[in-house]
């Protein structure tokens, strides 16, 4: 059983990964091209993508009989297309459950440093600019007992609610495709809606939780930018095409976004130089699940997946 991991992986990881099949690690640590992926899909038995990667639409057929299981070290697959992988006979899982907490606190604290300028203040006084205390220098947004809006209520949309109900007293409303049971929104103080718009119109922060892919590409648009309050602050660690980023920029230009929390985006790691331009952003580089603890258990996670289907039983985080 040969296995490819595409990225390298936390040092422990690796090491149970390799009692456990034949494993290539790949080096360097960048993104794999085009004809890598065309020669893996002929060359191993598994592979063990991640987020990160952009796996070429004519690899599914050329991994037609070869390849077994795409064990993506991720929650989201959005990377993956599942209906080809399927066609293709090839199993695919992910790693959930592992990194809500951490996606969660990384949301938290999006919010809090844009609604506070943290990042303005910290680039003033690094550059020597800052003369001091006074009345009116750079004056943010209360967050205790302010409208929190989540888009998508599953783990770490609760778990956003969570912190920012029980840590902040902030009222939530949320949005998500099926209905949430109101004893599990009562749990968080939380009040489901009927639609983004409708949870854009009455949030003063909204953040973004739901899975990225076709169904939700650009789903925070020009429509739900104007639904949003004038000065509300838009928070993204889901997925860069989640967000219109034209329609993104055209709020911000016209000020009535008031700011926004991001660590993902369109295209990345290509960042459109508009973002550099506005000093209300706080911008991440895709840090939502970056903790120690919480890399480890994604890799021990998709090693499970991978062991269950070895032993031939339905691994416990399949998808297709
Ligand atoms: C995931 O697993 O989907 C996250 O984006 C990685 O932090």
């Amino acid at each position: 059983m040969r296995a490819l991991v595409t990225r390298a992986w936390p040092k422990g990881t690796q090491d149970r990964l390799a009692q456990v099949c034949e494993a290539t690690f790949r080096d360097p640590d960048t993104a794999m091209t085009e004809t890598e992926w065309m020669e893996a899909a002929t060359r191993y038995d598994v592979i063990l993508p991640t987020v990160s990667d952009s796996i070429p639409a004519g690899f599914y057929d050329a991994a037609k009989g070869k390849v077994r299981l795409l064990a993506n070290y991720g929650v989201g697959y959005n990377h993956i297309d599942v209906a080809a992988a399927e066609a293709a006979g090839i199993t695919v899982t992910n790693t959930p459950g592992v990194l809500t907490d951490c996606t969660a606190d990384l949301a938290m604290g999006l919010l809090l440093a844009a609604a506070r300028r943290l990042g303005e203040g910290e680039r003033e006084l690094r550059a020597g600019r800052w003369d001091g205390w006074r009345p009116t220098h750079l004056i943010g947004h209360k967050v205790a007992g302010a409208t929190l809006g989540i888009i998508g209520f599953g783990r770490i949309g609760q778990a956003m609610a969570q912190r920012a109900h029980h840590g902040f007293g902030m009222k939530v409303v949320f949005q998500n495709r099926s209905r949430v049971a109101p004893e599990l929104a009562a749990q968080y103080g939380a009040t489901q809606l009927a639609s983004v718009a409708e949870v854009a119109e009455v949030s003063d922060f909204l953040s973004l939780h739901c899975p990225g892919g076709a169904d939700t590409r650009h789903l925070i648009s020009t429509d739900i930018f104007a639904a949003m309050k004038p000065g509300a602050i838009l928070i993204n660690t889901a997925r860069g095409d989640v967000v219109d980023e034209d329609a993104l920029f055209a709020a911000l230009n016209t000020g009535h976004l008031g700011g926004a929390g991001l660590d993902v985006y369109q295209g990345e790691p290509k960042l459109d130089p508009r973002f550099l331009k506005h000093e209300n952003l706080v911008l991440a580089p895709h840090l939502g699940s970056a903790t120690g603890g919480t890399r480890a258990a994604m890799g021990h996670r998709a090693i499970d997946n991978l062991e269950a289907f070895l032993k031939g039983d339905t691994p416990p985080d399949k998808i297709v």
